[in-house]
């Protein structure tokens, strides 16, 4: 999605070196963690038929990782998924699709014509964050997919001519989250429909509040005086698997849906909070009309955690772990068996949240963790300049966070978060994407995917975690926890490096060559560890960029694969024009890779012409297209032998 920023200036200040380029594979070496299995361990015992991404610690070696044993593909400007030699890539869910609800499956409309009442019961827009459930292991599963934001032009046959409530209607219904069953039959993936966990959220399904911000006077509207459940999610980027078997869920750009007007305040400005929505909703559901519902502004931006194993549970705001513009949420787990969820802001200058839990995970699944998230300590980070860092406590009494600052209790300081680590001195960071937990080190990675506003007039110029003015083309920094070896995911000190600074090698601009040791990339947003090891790492180059000056030689978005232990990196898949390649989902056995191909044919200024919706992309339906569609696709080998290795 886009992200608006000002003008920006080129500058020549020199990028800090980065600590993967200056240290040897011994110092990085040094680097890694050294916890013992006992997480790992726990994992296997909750289960809750589910296989979650191994965040704990875990006491496998480097020298034990897959190596990268594709063919890469090179840069790519044509309007396809391409995939190395030896692979086939299977559009299995796109928008509009019925998700398959008994008794609910209504056809897509290739001419958009499908009303909001249909689009309740198909597959959102613009997919993003996508979870692997196992019900059979690696050939039955659920899908979890998100659907972070609607064209608009696209999703109606005049596009936004005439608004209406029943635009609006069908707007918020294409919005939020599908949950699909999907089946390996015959060597193809394919919906299962109907299905008894065919689900769809939507931004107007009830979800309920938890942690210290329920209830709280924040919290309370004209339209639930008590506070408790807010109507819809929206802005569902990414998502990470919980080891007790839920989803997390962010809602990231949740300030753009709300009309603030000229009268709104600091604290909502500080929120980017903006004078006109993105979205004219406010028209109609007069909620996104912040002027008159302030605190309906303060209902959104939290991490949600929904059940996909039970249809019929509501999905939950968890506001113990803050609210931001939550790219998304991964767990971790310490020795002793607590949760530890870290989360980035995905805004310029905004910062890495992480969340420790009071309690320890219960065997169980979902049921027996149901308030596992709403009891811990938030942190926000500070990156210092010798390579350490700090994470501080986001808790109301201590430190600034009183009433004499405007802090009345701990909801209000989860509500203003981010005047909370305003205060705290957090590092403002390079737009924080999503985060990844190695499961051999315990390091923790996190994608910035750009920032280009930094080092401009009156913002904050380099420090030593975003080291280049101008930062067009974004980094990976990683940290592992604890002052020195040894350090367990609760740690209130870590020390940190940067993994790659991305970009072109032959960029003219000195300050946006990439570092990278292979193929080159740039906005590196999506980011995910495989049961194997290796790292996957996803692009979002905007479409309005793309075509352009230093992102030409990008080509369009892609997919890379990562061997942490050397460093390469190989580009693995390019997507079709204009499109964002994000979400990255894998079967337990690794032979299965689902990836979620978002808004192909996007045009440049965000909104597609409804006259001419396929002027930039006919993906995935090629020449019976009538616009293009976000989809999900199921990538294996054609010798059915794990993926990328
Ligand atoms: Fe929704 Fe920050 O990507
Ligand atoms: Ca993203
Ligand atoms: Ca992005």
């Amino acid at each position: 999605m886009h992200k608006p920023f000002g003008a920006w200036e080129d500058s020549n200040r020199s990028a800090n070196p980065s600590l993967w380029e200056v240290s040897d594979p011994a110092r990085r070496h040094v680097l890694r963690l050294t916890m013992g299995g006992a997480a790992a361990a726990l994992y296997g015992a909750l289960g809750a038929g589910c296989s979650p991404p191994r965040a704990g610690p875990g006491t496998a070696r480097h020298a034990e990782l897959p190596r990268l044993g594709f063919t890469g593909v090179p840069p790519s400007r044509a309007d396809a998924l391409v995939v190395p030699p030896g692979y086939v890539a299977e559009v299995i869910a796109p928008w509009g699709e019925p998700v398959g609800i008994v008794g609910a499956m209504p056809a897509w409309r290739p001419d958009a014509s499908n009303t909001a009442a249909d689009q309740a019961r198909q597959l959102g827009m613009h997919h993003d964050g996508l979870q692997y459930v196992p019900l059979d292991g690696s050939r039955r599963g659920l899908l979890v997919i998100n659907h972070e934001y609607t064209d608009d032009g696209l999703l109606f046959t005049d596009g936004m001519a005439a608004w209406s409530a029943a635009k609006t209607a069908k707007s918020q219904a294409a919005h939020g989250i599908s949950v699909v069953e999907v089946a390996l039959d015959g060597g193809r993936w394919q919906l299962v429909r109907p299905s008894r966990h065919a689900r769809r959220i939507t931004a107007d399904s009830p979800v309920v509040l938890s942690g210290p911000a329920a209830g709280h006077p924040l919290m309370r509207t004209a339209h639930d005086p008590e506070g408790r459940v807010v109507r819809g999610t929206l802005n569902n980027c990414a998502s990470g698997l919980t080891p007790w078997g839920t989803v997390l869920v962010g809602e990231e750009n949740f300030a753009f849906y709300f009309r603030g007007g000229d009268a709104r305040g600091a604290d909502q400005r500080r929120w980017g909070l903006r004078s006109e929505g993105w979205y004219p909703w406010w028209t109609t559901d007069e909620r996104f009309d912040a002027g008159r519902h302030p605190n309906e502004f303060h209902r959104f931006g939290w991490i949600v955690e929904i059940d996909p194993l039970d249809p019929a549970s509501p999905p939950v705001k968890r506001t113990a772990l803050g609210r931001a513009a939550h790219e998304g949420a991964w767990v971790a787990v310490t020795r002793d068996g607590r949760a530890v969820v870290y989360s980035g802001e995905d805004a310029a200058f905004e910062s890495i949240y992480k969340f420790v839990s009071r309690d320890r995970i219960a065997a169980g699944g979902a049921r027996a963790n149901r308030t596992l998230l709403d009891h811990g300590t938030l942190y926000v980070a500070r990156f210092d300049a010798d390579g350490r860092g700090r994470w501080l406590p986001l808790v109301h009494g201590q430190g600034p966070l009183t009433p004499a600052s405007g802090f009345a209790d701990q909801g209000e300081v989860v509500v203003k978060a981010r005047q909370a680590s305003d205060l705290l001195g957090a590092t403002r960071m390079d737009r924080p994407e999503w985060l990844a937990i190695d499961p051999r080190s315990g390091s923790v990675y996190c994608t910035l995917t750009n920032n280009r506003a930094r080092g401009t007039e009156g913002r904050p110029g380099a420090d030593a975690a975003n080291p280049r003015a101008g930062n067009t083309m974004g980094h990976i920094v990683r940290w592992r926890e604890g002052e020195d070896e040894g350090g367990d995911f609760d740690a209130t000190a870590f020390r940190w490096e940067h993994f790659v600074l991305a970009g072109d090698p032959a960029n003219e601009r000195p300050e946006a060559r990439g570092r990278i040791e292979g193929d080159f990339f740039g906005c590196p947003d999506g980011l995910a560890f495989d049961p194997r090891g290796l790292l996957w790492i996803q692009t979002d180059v905007h479409a309005s960029q793309m075509h352009r000056g230093e992102f030409v030689r990008l080509g369009n978005n892609q997919m890379l694969a990562c061997d942490v232990a050397t460093g390469e990196v190989r580009r693995f898949l390019t997507g079709p024009v204009n499109a964002e390649v994000t979400g990255a989902a894998f079967t337990p056995d690794a032979t299965t890779l689902f990836v979620d191909i978002q808004h192909p044919g996007e045009a440049p200024a965000d909104r597609a012409d409804p006259a001419d919706p396929t002027r930039w992309s006919r993906w995935p339906d090629g020449e019976r297209a009538q616009r293009p569609r976000s989809a999900t696709v199921a990538i294996r080998r054609l010798d059915g032998g794990p993926i990328g290795s």
